[in-house]
């Protein structure tokens, strides 16, 4: 038999429970923290669908307003040879603004197959369902799981070039160092002339920026405190929802838009076998939602291998996709 030594290996008898180690791991720094990466159960996927029907979440018309009405420049970016290609999309989700550009390759006759990657294999059977009522034409292979094994999948099922797709500014939900070495590994996971397209939201009017992640109803707030729901039903946790409160700030000099939830007492909250105190308007360093300068993109870029294709904005100019190729 063939063993792997495998980190993320599972098995039926014991999975390895890499949530509920990251949420004790992270509660144990000073400020605490939890990632955004665990916002996206059942609850949390349909919350961050009503985050986008805001009229306060600007994002994702920015970005739909460029696959729209720019697909053409979009594709002379991302295939400048007519050459068959992968087109790989990291997070695909429900592809709702990829699906733009795959219906004006799809009527220009291109050669390509559509690779879309996500960790939720519940998803991606959805999508490919809605692909193939769509384009039943179009070659389509589903990959679940991380980023880079799927990356390394893609790269051995298929010598063509790659074409990655990262939207929506998801690498702002990483801070500078990370989202640096993220574009790093991606450019290492791939060959010389392959392209990149990512998404990022650029700095705009503060207020603007504060707005659309401090919303009057209350929904980020929600998808927020809904980790906290999610640690008690998959964790056995007790936090009270009613005693933590969302706050959210962003700081126009760094670009760094945070949202956190501050303790409304002195108190104790359960998680399992593990108990974890508060103080009184003590914080938990929930997400980062980052923003970016021209400046900064291009550095980005040129510390991860990568030379500038070009890049395009929608409209207003708020959100920009740019695409880089490997050196
Ligand atoms: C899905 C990461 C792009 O940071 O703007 C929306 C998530 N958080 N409102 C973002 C989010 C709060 C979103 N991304």
């Amino acid at each position: 038999m063939n063993v792997q030594l495998d980190p993320h290996a599972k098995t039926e008898n014991h999975p390895i429970d890499h949530f509920r180690l990251d949420v004790l791991e992270g509660l144990k720094n000073s400020p605490k923290r939890l990632s955004s990466k665990y916002f996206y159960d059942k609850i949390g996927d349909h919350l961050f669908q009503q985050i986008m029907a805001m009229p306060e979440y600007y994002l994702t018309r920015c970005e739909l307003d460029i696959f729209k009405n720019k697909t053409q420049e979009l594709t002379d970016l991302i295939i400048p040879e007519n050459e068959p290609f992968d087109l790989i999309e990291l997070g695909a989700g429900d592809a709702m603004k990829s699906t733009f550009l795959l219906k004006h390759l799809v009527e220009r006759g291109l050669e390509f197959t559509y690779m879309p990657i996500d960790i939720s294999g519940n998803i991606l059977s959805i999508l490919n369902e809605k692909l193939s009522t769509q384009f039943p034409d179009m070659p389509v292979t589903c990959l679940e799981g991380d980023y880079f094994d799927m990356l390394q999948k893609a790269a051995s099922l298929s010598d063509r070039r790659k074409v990655i797709l990262f939207l929506g500014s998801n690498i702002g939900n990483m801070n500078p160092e990370e989202a640096q070495s993220f574009c790093l590994s991606l450019n290492q996971n791939l060959s010389s002339g392959d392209r990149v397209l990512i998404g990022f939201d650029l700095k705009k009017n503060p207020h603007v920026i504060l707005n659309a992640y401090n919303d009057k109803e209350g929904i980020t707030a929600a998808f927020n405190l809904n980790l906290l729901t999610r640690i008690n039903n998959e964790l056995g946790g007790n936090f009270d929802r009613e005693q933590f409160q969302h706050y959210q700030t962003y700081d126009p000099v760094s670009g760094a838009c945070r949202s956190f939830l501050v303790s409304l007492k002195k108190q104790e909250v359960i998680i399992g076998r593990d108990r974890i105190s508060f103080e009184e308007n003590e914080l938990i360093d929930m997400e980062i939602s980052q923003k970016f300068s021209a400046e900064h993109i291009a550095e980005l870029g040129e510390k991860s291998g990568f030379i500038t294709a070009g890049e395009i904005k929608d409209s207003k100019e708020w959100f920009v996709d740019t695409i880089w190729q490997v050196k």
